[in-house]
């Protein structure tokens, strides 16, 4: 089957760079290249000597033992950098899995791990999100029941994109105790691990607790440096490994050379960028709880515990899609409908950026404008 269209995507092509303001990025505050140079002695001078030649297919080698130093089980040897996290999530699916093998997604989703596996005549079966009054739960009964002896991998995202929902470490121990009885892949989508708003959240990585898992990191999001494009795959599962580095060779070959090195610079001092990101998080999000509370006739949202998205729903008759677009040509400020997750009724958030005030400010004008006394 031909692949979907990908509507959160087009979406960003067609307004991202057009509207002045945005609540709705998934992607923390980034940073200049001098920035990020100026985090480590040297390192200006050493990135004007960066040789330009074809670099390594799994990623430079120094710039996995900084990515391994994430996590507790994972070696140099069990990872492989990509262009992004797009890029692994479309090979890890088309190396690892063939028409007719039954695969569950949690839903709604960031479309490709739905819609790769769709096109490649995958059963996808949708582990979908219920609401226990504003929290949304992904029930685990929910899961053990869609499991089939055809199920070959279930794809996760958490913290997830776009409810903000995030596993508890008894939730995903379960997971894993119910893959691990049917020897099923754990395909776990973390680009926005590590960015828990309390540590208390902090939830190790699936590819550490399981072997036959996939853990899924990026630079873009809790890092906030997506211009780079470096992301990874961490596995303990060799032939998965093998199978996908196979298949790169198709695609990129390998990563850009003045991008890993940034990489590992930011990786090196990931706590500090970390640090700093998260306090941006915790500014923000105060505003929208007082948003949402003064505004609770016409909003409901879930204020997450782990990364820079949540979702809204709206308490009112409109379609969400057509909210957004006017949202943009009034104010010019730019939500992410929930139409585009096939998930209506609603509009993701984020609150990684240090621009929210404002543009948070300009969302409100167009409420008040057109809800309120309406
Ligand atoms: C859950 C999830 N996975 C993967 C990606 C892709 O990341 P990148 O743009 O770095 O390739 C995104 C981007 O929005 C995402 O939200």
């Amino acid at each position: 089957m031909k692949i979907q269209p990908f509507k959160l995507e087009r979406y960003y092509t067609l307004h991202e760079f057009t509207a002045k303001y945005s609540i709705c990025n998934s992607d923390c505050e980034s940073m200049t290249i001098k920035e990020v140079l100026d985090l480590e002695e040297g390192a200006s001078e050493r990135f004007h000597n960066q040789w330009l030649g074809y670099t390594e297919t799994a990623g430079h080698p120094e710039l996995r033992r900084d990515i391994a130093n994430i996590y507790t089980e994972i070696t140099p040897n069990d990872l492989l950098v990509f262009t992004g996290a797009q890029e692994p999530i479309y090979l890890f699916a088309h190396a690892n899995l063939e028409a007719q093998d039954e695969v569950i997604v949690q839903t709604p989703c960031y479309q490709s791990l739905w819609s790769v596996p769709e096109s490649l005549g995958c059963k996808v079966l949708p582990w979908e999100v219920r609401y226990e009054g504003n929290e949304p739960i992904f029930d685990i009964e929910d899961l053990k029941k869609m499991l089939t002896p055809r199920t070959k991998a279930i794809l996760l995202n958490t913290p997830h994109n776009p409810t903000g929902f995030h596993f508890s470490k008894a939730a995903q121990a379960a997971i894993i105790d119910l893959a691990r009885a049917a020897n099923i892949i754990i395909f776990a989508d973390e680009v926005y691990r590590e960015l828990e708003h309390h540590p208390d959240y902090t939830l190790p990585a699936f590819a550490d607790m399981y072997e036959n898992a996939v853990s899924l990191g990026v630079m873009s999001k809790s890092y906030g440096l997506p211009g780079l494009r470096i992301g990874w795959i961490a596995t303990r599962n060799k032939n998965i490994l093998e199978n996908v580095a196979i298949m790169k060779e198709y695609t990129t070959i390998c990563n850009a050379a003045p991008s890993e090195f940034l990489a590992g610079i930011a990786l090196r001092n990931r706590k500090h960028i970390l640090a700093r990101n998260l306090q941006i998080v915790k500014n923000n999000l105060p505003l929208y709880d007082d948003f949402f509370n003064k505004y609770a006739d016409l909003f409901s949202w879930y204020k997450p515990n782990a990364g820079p998205i949540a979702f809204a729903k709206m308490r009112f008759d409109t379609d969400d899609m057509s909210f957004a677009q006017r949202a943009l040509k009034e104010k010019k400020v730019l939500i992410l409908p929930g139409e585009i997750y096939d998930y209506k009724g609603g509009f993701r958030i984020g609150f990684g950026r240090k621009a929210i005030p404002k543009a948070l400010a300009k969302f409100e004008e167009f409420v008040v404008e057109n809800l309120v006394g309406v």
